[in-house]
């Protein structure tokens, strides 16, 4: 097991690089001591009383202990892993594949320590539909994971009840037992009942933990193991971030640094935060973080019941990918938002480039170095150029992407979350503003008991042709 640290580097956000008008001076960064460390004894103490259970996951060792049993029945036959679920049950599983599992895992056999793992985290038909026509006669080596903590979600609910359909027609009422297996409350829920009447096999959501915070519980570790993660160096990387992240001293605690600099930026009129990951492996990462900051961070009220509609932006960018998209704007554009690099020091493959063709010798600087040089020195130069318009950025400083290191990432990250959730005195565990478009969908498909609703929609909806060309 590798016990290598990420850091994070916060010097390019200080005045003294980007100035005073923009940077962040050392008095105020006493001031950020000031108002959150009492936040961080807070959190501490909410955690021992268990109201933060998502901060158990990593120690939870039944829980590990039930994934690995479920897999060892299951593995051995099973070709395709296919996840069912949607936000947090879905953006978990994602991220820790792409991270995790070469680039090209579900294509090369010679990779695959475990089945194909796909993620359906929409209905779009023609996905779907693709999907299943591939699939074919392979459904009977396939194993159907359908993640939903409350069973109500109309997209997994469909999903699911295609599958369950397919499964019935092709090979039977036992194959349900056999081909899937439902990740949901241990107790409530619609999954819940439909899992205890056909006797699915079952993990849990555990009670209390969200959906954007579950990834270290079996939502994200049943498919991550099934694939051949190591999922102890996994808790183990967010166990020893725990340590770094309830440090009560301001300034040995990244999350804390973390969350007060976004914080500071966005009441100094930088409300969106890019993450930018220089390695096609942490992308997903950055589109789970996404899901994270965004529900988490968005509400209306704060926690007095009063209205501050407050929430900073998050947006992803992949290097270099969007050096040629984005980063015009990023330069040029209205200095509003705050960079998160994250940048990784050693790649397990790299690859040489090789000599330049005698007709272009204006490409030999690039002969015989490695591609991880190029795309290192191009986070570089990006920061640097983005540093020279005065824009702040952050690094997260990967030695190298393991198990162990995505652990301590995801860790980092969602406990800056809560931190930024008491600076802006908002509850970061829930996400109302969701409600009405299930509900919406409820009445436009017809649910019964939704008439009201349909009649509120009604006007919306009709189109009206004076606007229409
Ligand atoms: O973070 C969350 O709580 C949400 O994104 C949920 O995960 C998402 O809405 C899916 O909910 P459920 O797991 O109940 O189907």
């Amino acid at each position: 097991m590798s016990h290598s640290e990420i850091r994070f580097y916060y010097k390019n956000v200080t005045s003294e690089v980007i100035g005073d008008e923009h940077g962040i001076s050392s008095e105020q960064f006493r001031g950020f001591a000031e108002k959150t460390s009492p936040l961080i004894s807070r959190l501490n103490e909410e955690r021992k009383n268990g109201k933060t259970p998502y901060r158990e996951l990593p120690f939870n060792t039944t829980i590990s202990q039930q994934v690995k049993e479920l897999v060892a029945q299951l593995k051995s036959g099973c070709e395709n892993l296919v996840v069912l679920g949607i936000g947090g049950s879905a953006l978990g599983n994602i991220a820790l594949q792409t991270a995790l599992s070469p680039y090209m895992y579900n294509i090369n056999d010679g990779y695959r320590i475990g089945p194909r793992l796909f993620v359906f985290d929409n209905v779009d038909p023609p996905q779907f539909f693709s999907f299943l026509e591939w699939l074919g006669d392979g459904l009977g080596k396939t194993i159907f994971n359908v993640i939903s903590k409350s069973g109500r979600t109309s997209e997994t609910a469909a999903q699911f009840m295609i599958i369950r359909q397919l499964l019935l027609d092709k090979l039977g009422p036992e194959s349900l037992r056999e081909h899937v297996v439902a990740t949901t409350d241990a107790k409530q829920g619609t999954l819940r009942k439909i899992a205890d009447d056909s006797k699915l096999q079952c993990l849990e959501v555990p009670d209390g933990v969200g959906g954007r915070f579950s990834v270290l519980s079996a939502v994200g570790l049943f498919g991550a193991a099934m694939c051949g993660i190591d999922i102890d160096s996994l808790l183990a990387g967010a166990r020893d971030m725990d340590e770094r992240v309830s440090c009560e001293d301001f300034y040995k605690n990244p999350a804390a640094i973390n969350a007060a600099i976004n914080y500071h930026f966005y009441n100094q009129g930088k409300k969106i935060s890019v993450m930018m990951p220089y390695n096609y492996a942490l992308k997903d990462l950055a589109d789970w973080y996404r899901q994270l900051w965004a529900e988490s961070l968005g509400k209306k009220e704060d926690l007095t019941g009063h209205n501050v509609y407050i929430g900073p932006t998050p947006v992803k960018a992949l290097g270099t990918t969007d050096q040629h998209s984005q980063v015009q704007l990023y330069r040029e554009g209205p200095n509003d938002k705050l960079f998160t690099f994250l940048q990784v020091e050693n790649f397990d493959k790299d690859i040489k480039i090789g000599p330049a063709p005698d007709c272009a010798p204006e490409l030999a600087f690039l002969a015989g170095k490695n591609l991880s040089m190029l795309l290192n020195s191009e986070k570089t130069a990006t920061e640097f150029a983005l540093l020279q318009d005065r824009r702040p950025c952050l690094s997260v400083i990967f030695p190298k992407v393991d198990a162990y290191a995505v652990g301590q990432f995801i860790y980092l990250f969602e406990v800056t979350t809560s931190i930024a959730g008491g600076l802006f005195n908002i509850n970061p565990y829930d996400q109302p503003a969701v409600e009405l478009g299930k509900e919406a969908t409820f009445a436009l498909m017809g649910r019964p008991d939704y008439e009201d609703l349909v009649r509120q929609i009604q006007p919306f909806i009709e189109v009206d042709e004076n606007f229409l060309i």
